[in-house]
């Protein structure tokens, strides 16, 4: 596998590729992988000829110095996973080689950003838009692969791609459950042993909120059977636990049922010092 830290470097690799005829994939991340990246590289490798991975910790999408300071980097185990995984080229820019100078320049998003993770993390989105902007011009892939457990994330990617015009399909591949149904996240590391036991309540949450919708419950108790479920571990504190449209992110009518549309049902918490979230979605209900 090949370590491009410069633009340019990684830039003329993906160019020579295209060049021949071979389609590029991408797979942008943060680094300290797990299974959940790895199935994400799987799939990349699956449906393209060559696969770049990047890792970088990027600061201007975390409102939290304290939560950026904690963000585990290991990127010798990350190369080793990637390699193993069959990726052909590891990208592991520094903070100057993304950010030469400071940008000026934020990405806007309107009402998908305005909800959940960005009303909780301002700043967080426009972050995300812009290193993701100069990662997908640096790398210049056919297809770039996301996580649906970052499920706003995927609807702000989607809605840059399209407005910007970027010439790539966005790839959504399902969260990775541990076998407890805790969702796999580089966060998962720093619970504690109390922690990481109680967390797969957050699943499990989710679950009975979707068992809940799924025989007739209005939002309004589907929420409430979930939070309630969550209020029984007293380490959670919860941000959000939301029923929303799953594409626009927007809250649905509390008085209503599961409607003809696709619906997720979301949560961010806090347990100790970790931030988690976590999502399922609902395929439309059928009239
Ligand atoms: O999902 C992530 O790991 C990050 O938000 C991303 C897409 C790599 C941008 O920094």
């Amino acid at each position: 596998m090949h370590t491009f830290t410069q633009r340019a470097d990684v830039r003329a690799f993906t160019s020579a590729a295209r060049q021949a005829g071979q389609r590029v994939g991408f797979v942008p991340t943060m680094g300290a992988l797990h299974t959940g990246h790895l199935e994400l590289v799987r799939q990349a490798v699956a449906s393209c000829d060559v696969v770049v991975a990047s890792v970088f910790v990027n600061p201007r999408q975390f409102n939290n110095l304290a939560d950026l300071a904690a963000y585990p980097r290991v990127p010798d185990e990350d190369a080793r996973m990637l390699a193993d995984a069959g990726c052909h080229a590891l990208f592991l820019p520094s903070e100057t080689e993304m950010y030469p100078t400071t940008p000026r320049t934020s990405i806007g998003f309107g009402p998908v950003e305005e909800v959940l993770e960005g009303a909780h993390r301002p700043g967080h989105f426009a972050g995300v838009g812009l290193v993701v902007t100069k990662l997908f011009h640096a790398v210049a892939p056919h297809a770039a692969w996301f996580g649906q457990k970052d499920l706003q994330q995927v609807a702000v990617i989607r809605q840059l791609v399209r407005d910007l015009d970027f010439d790539l399909d966005l790839v959504v591949a399902p969260t990775v459950r541990e076998a407890d149904g805790l969702a796999m996240s580089s966060r998962n590391r720093r619970l504690t042993p109390q922690e990481r036991a109680a967390a797969p309540l957050l699943y499990q949450a989710l679950q009975a909120a979707r068992a809940a919708l799924l025989q007739g419950a209005t939002v309004a108790h589907a929420e409430a059977t979930g939070r309630q479920l969550l209020a029984q571990e007293a380490g959670f504190q919860p941000e959000y636990f939301s029923i929303v449209d799953a594409h626009t992110l927007q809250a649905l009518e509390p008085t209503t049922g599961l409607p003809p549309t696709e619906t997720a049902i979301v949560v961010a918490a806090h347990l100790g010092a970790v931030r988690l979230i976590d999502n399922v979605v609902l395929p439309p209900a059928v009239a």
